[in-house]
């Protein structure tokens, strides 16, 4: 029916005028009590065994919407409304800006990819905020909120400017990622270097503690696939000692492998991240390496290419405690987080797991045993 649908309708029209009506009608629903609940019925209905606490929260399940669909924060409640365990919002940066230029967003349909030069597109750090305390919650979800830096902002000045969001964000984050892995903002990978990661995330620990008193904020790092393996682990080594409390893996990739079905060259030409499909394996890769590197010690986030419970599954017992999924939302529709959860459930009943806290990682572990 939504594949129908969208052949018919989205594929016809330009992916992000397709994405703004998408979420104009997200937010129309969820905006209608007797519509959201019965949505909400529908496609987020519970599984009792997929409870996931993480982070020091509590979520009715482990699959989440990854950053970059809501950057604004205008639809947190139309997304948990469509069954996804949690909602990370963003890329916030310090100042609004209107990211690249259009057209800036491609769909790779054959391979269920998708490239993006969005260019970090938002409001600013001063007007979530804002919209983030007005907020009256509907549906009881996790809210991530993820960081990156202005684009004009020199490099130089970088920590400065993720400070900046921290002090506005942090108190309205159930967590908040440090987003340096954006292939899209000039420079902002560089700050993956531990040289300049350990003074970036020390700085904003500081500013979230200082600007939240009352809990402790949860911190992540966000990681790009293309990272070496070495500079993997030398991230992971940095994330433990510094008392993170997560990495999430991966952003989109600069790599164009995997893409072997999309005839226009051009299109496959376009600079940007690659999302979806082609990038589940080096997600993945990055994802057994962290699992492998430290363990239980951080909460792992996976995510790249999760087009189905199968994939979710796999990031479990890789060692993701948490998944994420962007781009197959755009191809599987509405029905994606019902999906994932219907079959994660059955995957884990089928398993010699208890919970899916057991199920975490017992892949890796094995392989490394
Ligand atoms: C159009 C688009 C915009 C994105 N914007 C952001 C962003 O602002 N911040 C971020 O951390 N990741 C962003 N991402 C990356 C996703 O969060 C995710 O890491 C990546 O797409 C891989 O997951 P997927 O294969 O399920 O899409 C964006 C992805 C897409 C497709």
């Amino acid at each position: 029916m939504y594949e129908l649908f969208f052949h018919l309708v989205f594929k016809r029209m330009d992916p992000e005028r397709a994405h703004h009506m998408a979420v104009r009608w997200i937010r129309l629903t969820a905006a209608v009590p007797v519509l959201r609940t019965f949505v909400a019925a529908l496609l987020a209905p519970r599984h009792k065994e997929l409870r996931t606490e993480a982070l020091g929260l509590r979520m009715h399940g482990p699959f989440g919407l990854a950053a970059g669909f809501d950057k604004n924060a205008v639809a947190i409640d139309g997304m948990a409304m469509l069954g996804f365990d949690h909602v990370e919002i963003g890329t916030v940066t310090g100042e609004p800006q209107p990211g690249n230029p259009k057209k800036r967003l491609f769909r790779l349909v054959p391979d269920r990819a998708l490239i993006n030069r969005m260019g970090f597109n938002n409001e600013g750090s001063a007007a979530v905020a804002r919209r983030l305390n007005e907020r009256v919650p509907v549906f009881r979800t996790v809210v991530g909120v993820n960081i990156g830096k202005t684009k004009v902002v020199p490099e130089a000045e970088a920590v400065a400017d993720y400070v900046k969001s921290t002090e506005r964000l942090a108190r309205h984050a159930d967590y908040l990622v440090v987003n340096v892995s954006s292939p899209n903002t000039p420079g902002l990978r560089n700050l993956q270097a531990t040289e300049a990661l350990r003074p970036l995330l020390t700085a904003v620990r500081e500013a979230a503690d200082r600007t939240v008193t009352d809990r402790r904020v949860p911190l992540l790092v966000k990681i790009a696939p293309d990272l070496a393996d070495e500079d993997v682990d030398a991230v992971a080594d940095l994330a433990v000692e510094l008392a993170l409390d997560g990495i999430i893996a991966t952003n989109t990739t600069i790599a164009r492998e995997g893409l072997g079905l999309t005839a226009d060259p051009k299109l496959v030409a376009e600079t940007g991240g690659l999302s979806g499909a082609p990038l589940k394996e080096r997600s993945l890769e990055v994802l057994r390496r962290l699992y492998a590197r430290v363990g239980d010690r951080l909460v792992l986030v996976g995510v790249g290419g999760i087009e189905n419970a199968e994939d979710a599954w796999q990031r479990i017992l890789a060692g993701a405690t948490l998944v994420q999924g962007y781009s197959a939302f755009i191809y599987e529709g509405p029905f994606y987080a019902r999906a994932v959860h219907k079959g994660l459930a059955a995957r884990l009943k089928a398993s010699p797991y208890a919970t899916l806290a057991e199920a975490v990682g017992a892949d890796t572990r094995k392989a490394t045993a």
